[in-house]
């Protein structure tokens, strides 16, 4: 049995269970591109964007923010070298709904358009708000999203980091003018269990909406290549846990991955949370990574291991990057 893909509500784009994220490409705050990593070059971008898409991990997220653009020209880049794989691709980006940006509609397009620009094409998959910052209220948030897509500039729109009340009032807003909520983009992991056991994942699936799991790998922290004797470089302020803490998790990660035919700790990580009906969108950086976050795709976590993993997951912390953003 493999887990199935999804269909973005009101559209025909279809995106596999497994996606890839792409803060890091291009970033030098936070993933030291040029800075602490020097093994991250625009080479070894171009290679996991191969590998993932060769692996049928189609669908890239991006934002206006990641490298204050670098991240999206990278991909408009990757886009026109290669139209063959450019075809196979479900593009997602963000607009960031600052407190001041109060002309909310001529803001979302203007940024909307500089976006299509630097990622070199007509429309986008998908468009989020990338957090609820704005002071504007859901129907104006809503009405700018509207526009867009009125104008052919997006397929589909969702928003990110937003509680479950918050989902459900954008989705009625969006409602009342003919577009469905495709999208909820969140902090969800092992490492951060609770917007399952706090009830966000369930309204999700009540309203149509697919919840995106970002930093599904607490930001590297799961993989198992990071420990309390090697703690991970760089800000990396989502899932922040003492590294003691994240090592118990990772164990069991290492027990089920093996009892399942020497899976990677991040394959089971990122198993378990397209079993929750969540497509996990990793961060990768060069081949390796793409390549061993794909094989997450294809296989099952049995019933028994699930329930493992439930045991062993963390409910998240409060962190400064969580207080930034609302979560529920
Ligand atoms: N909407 C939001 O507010 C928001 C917030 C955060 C992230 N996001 C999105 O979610 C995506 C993913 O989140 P994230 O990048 O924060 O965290 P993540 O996916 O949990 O971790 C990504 C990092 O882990 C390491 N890594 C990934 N795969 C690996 C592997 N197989 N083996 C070893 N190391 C591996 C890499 O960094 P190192 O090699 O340096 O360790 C990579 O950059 C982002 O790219 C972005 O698109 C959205």
């Amino acid at each position: 049995m493999t887990i199935q893909g999804h269909v973005l509500a009101g559209t025909e784009v279809a995106i596999p269970a497994l996606g890839v994220g792409t803060w890091a490409w291009g970033d030098r705050s936070t993933w030291g591109m040029g800075t602490y990593d020097t093994a991250l070059t625009e080479g070894t971008i171009r290679e996991a964007w191969d590998a993932s898409i060769d692996a049928g991990a189609t669908f890239f997220d991006t934002a206006e923010v990641y490298g204050e653009g670098e991240s999206e020209r990278i991909i408009g880049t990757l886009l026109a070298a290669d139209p063959q794989r450019a075809a196979r691709v479900q593009l997602a980006t963000k607009f960031m709904p600052l407190p001041w940006k109060l002309g909310v509609q001529g803001a979302l397009l203007d940024a909307l358009k500089a976006s299509l620009d630097r990622l070199g094409v007509a429309s986008v998959d998908l468009y989020q708000l990338h957090g609820p910052i704005s002071l504007r209220g859901h129907a104006a948030l809503a009405e700018a999203l509207a526009a867009a897509h009125q104008q052919g500039l997006v397929k589909a729109v969702g928003v990110s980091n937003y509680s479950a009340k918050e989902t459900r009032s954008i989705h009625a807003q969006l409602q009342k003018r003919g577009l469905a909520l495709a999208t909820n983009q969140i902090e969800f992991s092992l490492l951060r269990r609770g917007p399952e056991t706090g009830g966000l994942l369930a309204t999700c699936a009540e309203l149509g909406v697919v919840p995106l799991a970002y930093s599904p790998l607490g930001q590297g922290r799961l993989t198992g290549k990071y420990s309390v004797g090697n703690p991970p470089p760089g800000k990396r302020n989502f899932s922040a846990h003492p590294m003691e803490v994240v090592d118990a998790v990772v164990a069991e990660l290492r027990r089920i991955g093996e009892a399942n035919g020497g899976k990677a700790p991040s394959q089971v990580a990122l198993n378990w949370i397209m079993a929750k009906g969540a497509v996990p969108i990793p961060g990768a950086k060069n081949r390796a990574q793409a390549e061993e976050n794909a094989g997450a795709l294809g296989w099952e976590i049995g019933a028994d291991d699930l329930a493992a993993l439930d045991r062993a997951a963390l409910p998240g912390l409060r962190s400064l990057a969580n207080r930034f953003w609302q979560h529920g």
